[in-house]
């Protein structure tokens, strides 16, 4: 008995918490009203972030700097543990005190009606054209064709896509 009364108000914190991040996010990034996120504390953005209309985004985290940003299109799905990064530490130097560690910065645009699968990495200063498909566990190092599928690590050209009117 105690378990579930525990339970219901964890639930109803959780809840609370839940909407109080939608609300901060839908304030502080260019969410459209349309789009939708997944599981909220599962998501973490950071920096300057576009989602369009209709696309959703499942879980993981989207992190830009000052001087990037990143552009998902409209509908678009995302799937779970997606990591877009529009700044990277610099491997010539990684590692060091915050201030004297040099950063990679490129924005990174994915444009309408995108499928990303579930544990991608989108690296910075890549492009996704629009139509497209990343396979789920891709690490994308470099700019993707419009209708294209592409998957692995580094992410590879699979096949182009069948365009069907109207997408
Ligand atoms: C990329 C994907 C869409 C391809 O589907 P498909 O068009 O049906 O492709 P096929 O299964 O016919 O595979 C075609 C080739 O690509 C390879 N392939 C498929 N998925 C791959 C992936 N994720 N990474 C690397 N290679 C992949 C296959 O092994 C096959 O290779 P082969 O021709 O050498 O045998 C699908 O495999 C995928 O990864 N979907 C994402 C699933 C997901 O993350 N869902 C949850 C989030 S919503």
């Amino acid at each position: 008995m105690i378990n579930k009364i525990f339970a219901l108000v964890f639930e109803f914190f959780e809840k609370a918490s839940i909407s109080q991040k939608e609300k901060k996010y839908r304030n502080t990034f260019h969410i459209c009203e349309s789009a939708r996120l997944g599981y909220l504390p599962h998501i973490v953005f950071k920096g300057n972030i576009e989602i369009g209309a209709y696309s959703y985004f499942n879980s993981g985290q989207i992190i830009t700097g000052r001087n990037s940003y990143v552009k998902i299109g409209e509908w678009c799905a995302i799937g779970y543990n997606v990591n877009i990064h529009a700044i990277t530490h610099d491997p010539s130097k990684a590692t060091g005190p915050e201030n004297e560690r040099p950063a990679i910065e490129s924005s990174v645009v994915i444009g309408d009606h995108c499928w990303i699968g579930s544990n991608v990495f989108i690296l910075p200063g890549v492009i996704v054209g629009d139509n497209s498909i990343i396979g789920a566990n891709a690490v994308v190092t470099k700019s993707v064709p419009a209708n294209s599928i592409v998957g692995g690590v580094p992410a590879k050209l699979i096949k182009y896509k069948q365009v069907i009117d109207g997408q």
